[in-house]
């Protein structure tokens, strides 16, 4: 995307949840986590490259003793079914019998998200819990009733970007989060 085009984009976009929004959904997501996991050390996973600035936020508002680390996969084409997840970064960590926390974006029908998680409980993981920024809101999630374990923003079915989430690899450091002009 040209350097104008992307200006316009950001220009003309619904701001959906501003920084302190933002930051008080990142405040009680953090709460609720040390709350459950606190006492667990546990194996936290970043879901790249979404997830990078969730995590980061997050992190240094969880202080309590956790290991960190990072997947990287996506679903070849578009595929629904959980299991056909191509890796970009190889599983590096050893799970087995750990709590893990995989810290992603966002919700959308979660199919990554499903997918990774039985991939840890593959791999002998103890639990698995996981925290999204942001929820879509629709009818179309990978099973009924699906979601994540820790929600920060409940948000319309609209496509946004910003704090991680990208719109055509752009904004993803926008510092809010943003619904694009008529999508
Ligand atoms: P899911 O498997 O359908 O939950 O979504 C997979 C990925 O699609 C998410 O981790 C995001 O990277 C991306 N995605 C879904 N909705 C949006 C959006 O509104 N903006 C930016 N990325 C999105
Ligand atoms: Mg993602």
């Amino acid at each position: 995307m040209q350097y104008d085009q992307a200006l316009k984009v950001l220009e003309e976009a619904d701001c959906l949840a501003d920084r302190t929004a933002v930051e008080a959904a990142l405040d009680r997501m953090a709460d609720a986590i040390t709350a459950s996991i606190g006492k667990k050390n546990p194996m936290v996973f970043c879901i790249m490259n979404g997830g990078l600035i969730v995590t980061g936020q997050l992190l240094t508002r969880l202080t309590f003793p956790l290991e960190l680390g990072y997947l990287h996969a996506t679903r070849y084409g578009h595929q629904t079914s959980g299991g056909d997840l191509e890796w970009k970064a190889l599983f590096h960590a050893d799970v087995e019998g750990r709590t893990v926390l995989l810290v992603d974006d966002i919700l959308d029908e979660g199919v990554t998200l499903k997918a990774l998680a039985d991939e840890c409980l593959a791999r002998g993981a103890k639990k698995v819990l996981t925290a999204v920024l942001v929820n879509k809101q629709h009818e179309r999630k990978v099973m009924p009733g699906y979601c994540a374990d820790f929600t920060g923003l409940e948000l319309p079915d609209r496509f946004v970007f910003g704090y991680g989430l990208d719109y055509e690899n752009m904004w993803r450091n926008a510092p809010g989060v943003y619904a694009v002009k008529g999508l």
